[in-house]
């Protein structure tokens, strides 16, 4: 990493709620910043802070857990970045009201998410799961495939993550529709997407799509959207795959609709309470794929979420803008 070299305005005072390694801590002391560690680990409850962070100024959580009640202790943070993209915790607790600026890690995490969905799609499409248990059985016979150039794949949630899922689909042939709040905001979404449409055409993208992904953030809006009844808007024998956030599904009802054979099949990356409980359905259900919130992660991770905090860290001594600013009213 190379030595900085800023003008700096701000001297910050960062605590950090995560462990990260040393060499990114030794950068943030270069640039002349103090840092304490209090790491929360996952299975722990949060941690009351041990050390005096009246003078703190900046945050480095993860906002899918972190309420900001630490705010309480650390009364003169200006910057919160959060490790996570997803935000949620964050949200639920009224930080819309507060002045604190808060960031995320939107963009590190877009082409692993991307890459984990093609992995499921072709999985289905190759019939992977058929191979497995046929090997386990030794049996020796055709499987069903789809050809993924003759199919439509509605991208519901259409930023940055599903944008560079667009991008791969696309170049499998796929017809891909985007599908997101905002569908005129974002120019470059149109280059790999037939239609991009708003969320009130949300339910002609179910009806025309033979893959639906949701990449979509948890907020008021998109909270227990996919219910039975949004379900059953896709088309028989489509494939669900989710790699948002669990709670943008009433779960119960996707078990319905699975079993009652109206889905062909489901890929869950996340779910509603993490970990999945061990007596959940989709345990035990064969068209279900399950994964423990991987989606996100490759060994680049790390380095690409730190990169971008060390930018900002920049930034901000520097009293420039910082990149990745949360709309607090939106929660993204
Ligand atoms: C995110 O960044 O929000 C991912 O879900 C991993 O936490």
């Amino acid at each position: 990493m190379s030595s900085p070299t800023i003008n700096a305005v701000r001297t910050p005072f960062i605590y950090i709620r995560r462990d990260l390694p040393a060499i990114y801590i030794e950068e943030m002391k270069k640039l002349g910043a103090k840092v304490v560690v209090e790491s929360w680990e996952w299975n722990e409850a949060e941690p009351t802070p041990k050390i005096d962070l009246t003078d703190c100024d900046v945050i480095l959580t993860l906002g899918m857990r972190d309420d900001l009640s630490v705010l309480n202790y650390a009364p003169n943070t200006k910057w919160v970045h959060s490790f996570s993209v997803g935000i949620e915790a964050m949200i639920a607790s009224n930080f819309q009201n507060s002045d604190v600026i808060v960031t995320n890690s939107k963009g590190c995490t877009a082409v692993p998410i991307a890459e984990h969905t093609l992995a499921m799609i072709l999985a289905f499409s190759r019939g992977v799961q058929t191979m497995i248990n046929n090997k386990e059985n030794q049996f020796w016979g055709l499987i069903p495939t789809i050809d993924l150039a003759s199919t439509t794949v509605g991208i519901i949630g259409y930023g940055q993550i599903g944008l560079a899922i667009a991008e791969r689909c696309k170049a499998l042939g796929m017809r891909v529709i985007g599908c997101k709040r905002n569908p005129d905001k974002q120019q470059e979404a149109k280059d790999y997407a037939e239609e991009v449409v708003g969320m009130d055409k949300l339910d002609s993208v179910l009806a025309q799509s033979d893959f639906v992904v949701l990449s979509l953030p948890s907020t008021k809006e998109t909270q227990y959207l996919f219910n039975k009844d949004k379900l059953k808007k896709m088309k028989k024998d489509s494939y669900l795959i989710n790699v948002g956030r669990g709670n943008t599904i009433v779960e119960s009802d996707l078990v319905d609709v699975l079993k009652e054979g109206y889905l062909a099949g489901a890929s869950l990356d996340v779910f509603e309470v993490e970990p999945l409980p061990t007596d959940h359905p989709f345990w035990t259900m064969d068209n279900v794929i399950v994964s423990p919130h991987i989606a996100y992660y490759s060994s680049h991770h790390m380095k690409h979420n730190m990169e971008l905090f060390l930018t900002n860290l920049k930034n901000y001594m520097e009293e420039k803008p910082l990149l990745n600013v949360i709309d607090k009213q939106l929660g993204y």
